[in-house]
């Protein structure tokens, strides 16, 4: 596996064409590090589970590389759900819409719907115009970290993570560290209204106040029947416990808001200045304290505002291991 951080024309092309001779190309997005194969090659998809340790039951996101290819992946597309696409890609955005047949069950996890993404990072975008440009329909690309560990906002968190399961053939693209920090807002696009399955950066309150359209939070019985794991289980976590109340033990790491002064004895892994900053960092925080080898890290959780609802939904869920 090789680490590419120095991009041409040549490198990009290569890049492409590797995807589609079958190997995996990680590569930066604005949210999180992708690892990145081609959504109709069965076998490459195959070793993306596999790199991953991920159950094939599920499903994975389309990348695009604009909303023209949305009718290849996707049908009986709502207006709102245009709507979104229009205003929101290339962004941290993920539509499920019902599938056409060319989203196989091997990429659905066997549901009649497909998650689809335009993202904005010019590596991500460069990448994926250079794939299609050879025959390319979409790349298939989960967070690049293994199943249920904490997503990588950086190119040697995923040299660290994933070098040991991938192949010599296989990409890492450094875009540099991810500006954005957490994974997209996912939204349910299959019924009536559209819900949201995994808070990001485009906010309900954002989608309100651009397009008008209210957008259900949480998870109602209709939306249960989608399948989004990252949403229900203890996910997105360190080997330390994570603890978001209570009182720190001398030796525990520490997260907060700057405001917010280190207890005594604790060891102070982050300080954002406000949402924004924490959502990018919070990982490589979390990342820090497993090199550090701490049992476990106290954080004080942001407001709710911004990209706070969507590094509570991770910290929640970050701190559900047992
Ligand atoms: O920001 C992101 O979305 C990143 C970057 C690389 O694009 N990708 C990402 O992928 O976070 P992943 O696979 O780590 O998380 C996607 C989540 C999973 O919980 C998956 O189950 C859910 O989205 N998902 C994907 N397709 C779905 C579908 N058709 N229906 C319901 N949930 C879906
Ligand atoms: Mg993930």
């Amino acid at each position: 596996m090789a680490i590419i951080s120095n991009f041409t024309a040549s490198t990009l092309k290569d890049a492409g064409k590797s995807l589609i001779s079958g190997n995996l190309v990680a590569f930066p997005t604005e949210t999180v590090y992708g690892l990145g194969a081609d959504a109709a090659n069965k076998s490459a998809v195959a070793k993306l589970y596999q790199v991953k340790g991920r159950p094939a039951d599920h499903p994975l996101i389309v990348h695009i590389s604009s909303m023209a290819n949305l009718d290849k992946w996707a049908r009986d597309i709502p207006e709102y759900a245009i709507k979104l696409a229009r205003t929101f890609w290339p962004g941290p955005m993920t539509l499920i819409l019902p599938r056409t047949d060319l989203a196989k069950d091997f990429i659905t996890g066997g549901q009649d719907n497909v998650g689809l993404r335009v993202p904005s990072h010019t590596v991500a975008l460069a990448l994926l115009k250079e794939f299609e440009s050879q025959g390319g329909l979409g790349i298939v690309a989960p967070s690049a970290n293994r199943f249920g560990k904490v997503s990588p906002t950086a190119a040697d968190a995923v040299a660290e993570e994933l070098s040991v399961y991938l192949s010599p053939s296989d990409l890492i693209l450094d875009g540099g560290p991810c500006l954005v920090g957490v994974e997209s807002t996912i939204i349910n696009c299959t019924q009536d209204l559209p819900a949201i399955l995994r808070p990001g950066a485009v906010t309900a309150e954002m989608i309100y106040r651009r397009l008008g359209i209210a957008v259900q939070l949480g998870i109602d019985e209709g939306n249960l029947k989608i399948k989004a794991p990252g949403l229900l289980q203890s996910h997105y976590a360190p080997l330390a416990k994570v603890f978001l109340s209570g009182d720190t033990q001398p030796g525990d790491g520490f997260i907060a808001h700057s405001s917010i002064n280190t207890p005594a004895g604790a060891i102070r892994l982050a300080s954002p200045k406000d949402n924004d900053e924490y959502a990018q960092i919070l990982y490589e925080s979390l990342r820090l304290a497993d090199k550090k080898g701490l049992k476990r890290v106290f954080i004080i959780q942001p407001s709710n505002e911004g990209l706070g609802t969507a590094i509570n939904d991770r910290l929640i869920k970050a701190a559900e291991k047992i």
